[in-house]
């Protein structure tokens, strides 16, 4: 790849000092900066601190080294010098976008990447004006990006295909694992389907059916170990011997009455039955469905047989040695990583 390693954080708040973290840990110089110097400098350190407490858990070799490739920008055009990449995480609102992507696409050198990590707002909201719009994109991580690597790339109509391509391999080598959403949708992929989730978490909750405490207990202990190395897609094409299409109908109905009822209606309604279309570009017999399927038997059969159960924080730490040890480096190395650290940062009910 033919890049710089050196990469522009616009905006050092809670998530760019975290893309800061994953940059300077994937060797690349990152160049911070905001609205004052004294903001980028607190963030520096914020930065060092946060590669050291990645090094106490393995998951960067040299946090001095890494934090010595970080610096505070004297301005914009300097923070913007030559660099490969500009990470734009400004407040969320589109005139800061528009403003800022403007000034960008101005200064900035005519090859560099101008991405946003904007959690809303599609790129041709705030890019269809600019010369370089072809060179515009959104990035958008889950927070903390230094602990969990999803990134969704989602560019506008306008956005070259190339720099879809060369933003995925600059993510990809400092350990990011992005996915392409083809078309804009508003929520993009992550958002979207946890809207879905929470939304039917909610009902649940609200009729009476389950108390907030057990229903988290239902991700923390159930699907979210299990989706820590293996997908939904990937699960039910285990769930039925020929795969996904026949996943469909066997249980199609079901799932279609599930997904699309009020709880209480469940009983009176009549199952749709489910769109199989779908299932067939991921038939186990196709190449690519062979290769899933391989894919999740391997992490299937490197998985610990027999999980602990009733996990507590310390039981998840507990589990992780056992976890690392079993999956292979191809099942989602990071996951591990942050179920490591999750725990000790997140907020509990
Ligand atoms: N917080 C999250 O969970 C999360 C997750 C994914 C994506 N995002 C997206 O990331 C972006 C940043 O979110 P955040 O939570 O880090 O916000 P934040 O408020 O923590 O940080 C914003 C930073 O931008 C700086 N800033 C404001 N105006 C500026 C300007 N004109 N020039 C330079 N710097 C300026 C602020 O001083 C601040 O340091 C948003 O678009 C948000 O939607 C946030």
């Amino acid at each position: 790849m033919d890049v710089n390693n050196r990469v522009a954080i616009i905006g050092t708040g809670l998530i760019g000092r975290s893309w800061a973290i994953v940059f300077a840990g994937g060797a690349f110089d990152v160049a911070l900066y905001d609205v004052g110097l004294d903001i980028a400098e607190q963030a520096r350190g914020l930065v060092a601190q946060g590669l050291s407490d990645l090094a106490e858990q393995g998951l960067v070799n040299d946090p001095k080294a890494a934090a010595a490739r970080v610096r505070v920008a004297a301005n914009l055009a300097d923070a913007l010098d030559a660099a490969d990449l500009v990470q734009e995480s400004l407040p969320e609102s589109i005139e800061t976008k528009r403003s800022i992507f403007s000034e960008l696409d101005r200064l900035a050198a005519p090859e560099a990447i101008l991405a946003s990590s904007t959690s809303t707002i599609v790129a041709s909201l705030f890019t269809e004006s600019l010369k370089g719009r072809h060179r515009c994109l959104v990035a958008h991580p889950v927070n903390p990006p230094h602990l969990i690597p999803l990134v969704e790339l989602v560019g506008a109509p306008w956005t070259a295909p190339e720099i879809v391509a060369k933003a995925k391999a600059i993510y990809q080598a400092v350990g990011q694992a992005p996915i392409i959403v083809k078309r804009e949708i508003e929520g993009f992929i992550l958002n979207r389907l946890q809207a879905v989730l929470l939304s039917e978490a909610f009902r649940l909750v609200e009729g009476g059916y389950v108390t907030p405490q057990d229903l988290d207990k239902t991700l923390k202990d159930g699907f979210g170990l299990r989706w820590s190395f293996m997908g939904p897609f990937e699960t039910i094409e285990l769930n039925a011997p020929g795969g996904i299409p026949d996943y469909c109908r066997r249980y199609g109905a079901s799932l279609s009455a599930l997904s699309a009822a009020n709880p209480g209606d469940l009983r009176r309604r009549e199952p749709r039955p489910y769109p199989g279309a779908m299932g067939e570009g991921l038939d186990a017999r196709s190449g690519r469905g062979a290769h899933a399927l391989a894919r999740s038997q391997a992490c299937r059969a490197q998985a610990p047989q027999s999980l602990p159960t009733g996990l507590s924080d310390n039981g998840v730490r507990a589990l992780l040695p056992c976890l690392q040890r079993s999956l292979s480096q191809e099942c989602a190395p990071n996951a591990v990583a942050v179920a490591f650290t999750v725990p000790q940062t997140i907020p509990r009910l």
